[in-house]
């Protein structure tokens, strides 16, 4: 998947322009920029290309998902619905806003089940956030109608399937609100950066201001521009945007050998009766950096996971036991272990954590093995591969 397999000249380029401008900053000191705005020139390039009104660049995807959040009006002791199976970074940014974040079951789809999602609405809740794990999306229909008929936010974390689409439109660009991550290893990198879009101009603006300060933007006197309201800074830095720039211009063609690499290994896969594949929502198009797939047991899925690792078959994760990724390994967050007090209001929305259980996720999770597709195989390697991990499916199954 990461866009770092591929740098090249293009992203040499766009840094060398920064550093001989020595501006790397991406506000203010215009006469010294020889004409370079990355950070501007990268979210022009974002909205047409995920064609969306306003993208908003930020210092990180965790960052992009609270300024989403903020610039909704999400705050104190309001909820938001995420996904049992999803990054940390999904309720750390939830929680650094004083809000709570309600887990619930995901589906065969490996992200948010519709059905889970309505019976979680309370009077409390303000948003509803799907997390587009491993390439592929959850079912936006479904959960767009929800969040219609409740008048909720729809939040989408697409940080994990840039490059996907669901009814023709990128992922990212359907909800109220999408957010990125551009971090060291997602399909296009910045190094480190986040992305917010938004077709809503009021949203964008909030963001625009949130993440640098209050700074309103207005001329080009920073010190004499105005805080309408209360911020703090997620900027990205000119540097970071320039090699995000270069690898945007690559999205398609990183999509595409994904593509290409994903289906070899899925049609050697799919001669395994009891193998099966993750559900992709009717009208959605994958990004292809993962390969997801379901065995019959959680034994055999734990088996079939470490004779990959014994045998070489590297970058497949079995998240049932990851502590990243899946909220059973998530003690801290359970046990609420955090450096500072937390206002009342979150320990009480929390306590529902408390002996919970989601005998579902772990059904799906339990079985699930999803392996990353990298950029840089040849197809011969591809071809070695798929073929190991036949027999080694093969060997755990029998
Ligand atoms: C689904 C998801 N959301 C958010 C993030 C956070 O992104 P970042 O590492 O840029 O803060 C990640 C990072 O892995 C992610 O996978």
């Amino acid at each position: 998947m990461p866009g770092f397999e591929l740098f090249g000249d293009a992203e040499r380029q766009e840094v060398n322009d920064v550093l001989e401008s020595g501006v790397l900053m991406r506000y203010g000191f215009d006469g010294m920029r020889n004409g370079h705005w990355k950070a501007k020139e990268l979210e022009t390039e974002l909205q047409n290309q995920l064609q969306v009104k306003h993208a908003q660049l930020v210092s990180s995807g965790t960052a992009a998902v609270s300024i989403a959040l903020a610039s909704a009006g999400i705050g104190a002791g309001d909820e938001v619905i995420i996904p049992t199976f999803t990054f940390v970074a999904s309720f750390e940014a939830i929680m650094m806003l004083g809000a709570i974040p309600v887990l619930v079951e995901i589906d065969d789809t490996l992200t948010l089940d519709p059905e889970a999602v309505k019976k979680a609405i309370t009077p409390k809740t303000k948003a509803i956030m799907p997390v587009h794990m491993c390439g592929s999306m959850a079912d936006l229909s479904a959960i767009q109608q929800i969040c219609d008929s409740h008048n909720l936010v729809l939040i989408e974390d697409s940080s994990q399937a840039t490059g996907a689409t669901y009814q023709g439109k990128p992922l990212g660009s359907i909800g109220d609100l999408g957010c990125l991550s551009l971090d060291y290893v997602k399909i296009i990198t910045c190094g480190e950066g986040g992305a917010v879009l938004t077709n809503n101009e009021a949203y964008y603006r909030n963001a625009d201001h949130y993440s640098d300060h209050g700074h309103d933007h207005v001329g080009n006197d920073r010190g004499a521009e105005t805080h309408p309201f209360l911020g703090y800074n997620f900027r990205i830095s000119e540097l970071h945007a320039a090699v995000g720039l270069a690898q945007l211009r690559r999205l398609n063609e990183f999509v595409t050998i994904q593509k290409k690499n994903y289906s070899i290994i899925r049609e050697a896969l799919s001669s395994i009766p009891e193998v099966t594949f993750r559900r992709v929502p009717e009208g959605g198009e994958e990004s292809y950096s993962f390969l997801s797939f379901f065995l019959p047991d959680l034994e055999a899925t734990r088996k079939v996971s470490d004779t990959f690792q014994e045998n070489g078959i590297d970058a497949c994760f079995h998240y049932y036991d990851n502590g990243w990724h899946y909220i059973r390994e998530w003690q801290h967050l359970k046990q609420l272990k955090t450096l500072y007090p937390l206002s009342k209001e979150v320990v009480e929305g929390m306590s529902y954590l408390n002996g919970a259980t989601f005998p579902q996720s772990d059904d799906y999770i339990g079985r699930n093995i999803s392996c990353l597709i990298k950029l840089s195989w040849t197809e011969e390697q591809v071809r070695e591969r798929a073929v190991k991990m036949v027999e080694c499916i093969k060997r755990i199954l029998i």
